[in-house]
């Protein structure tokens, strides 16, 4: 059976090729996430990409993954420095998670140093732009 992985993006990362386009770059989510969708599909997974600017609405998503989902591709956004809510949404599901960032938070400002969901996150993939998606999708091969 194929393995299910979730790839889960939060605040803003809808914005990507429209906002701050020196850290982000120029390609649009939309190409990013068709890529994503593609290399899941070399893996051999199956894959849903969901993007929400609501901390709710992706907190539900991580319990209604229990079950549905062999592992989750999380960038949080913003949210990966001060969700205490996220992180704990993600310690009740027991599954693997893969904390991902396009830029490389530690060479920005202080408050994207830290991250509340790492301690629960199998492992963190940081500052390749949307090569830190696949390399996250390769890295989940051995977590599920
Ligand atoms: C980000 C880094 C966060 O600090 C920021 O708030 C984002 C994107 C990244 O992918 O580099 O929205 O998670």
């Amino acid at each position: 059976m194929k393995k299910r992985v979730l790839v889960l993006l939060g605040p803003n990362l809808n914005m990507v090729g429209v906002r701050e386009k020196g850290i982000y770059g120029e390609e649009t989510a939309e190409s990013i996430a068709q890529q994503i969708e593609q290399k899941a599909q070399q893996l051999g997974y199956q894959c849903e990409l969901f993007q929400s600017n609501w901390e709710g609405a992706l907190i539900d998503k991580i319990h209604e993954a229990r079950g549905k989902f062999d592992g989750v591709v999380l960038n949080a956004g913003a949210l990966t420095h001060y969700s205490y809510a996220l992180r704990d949404a993600i310690a009740c599901v027991h599954i693997p998670f893969i904390e991902v960032h396009m830029s490389n938070v530690h060479a920005r400002e202080e408050f994207r140093h830290q991250s509340v969901i790492s301690a629960v996150c199998a492992g963190q993939i940081v500052g390749f732009g949307k090569n830190s998606y696949f390399l996250a999708l390769e890295a989940l091969k051995d977590l599920m």
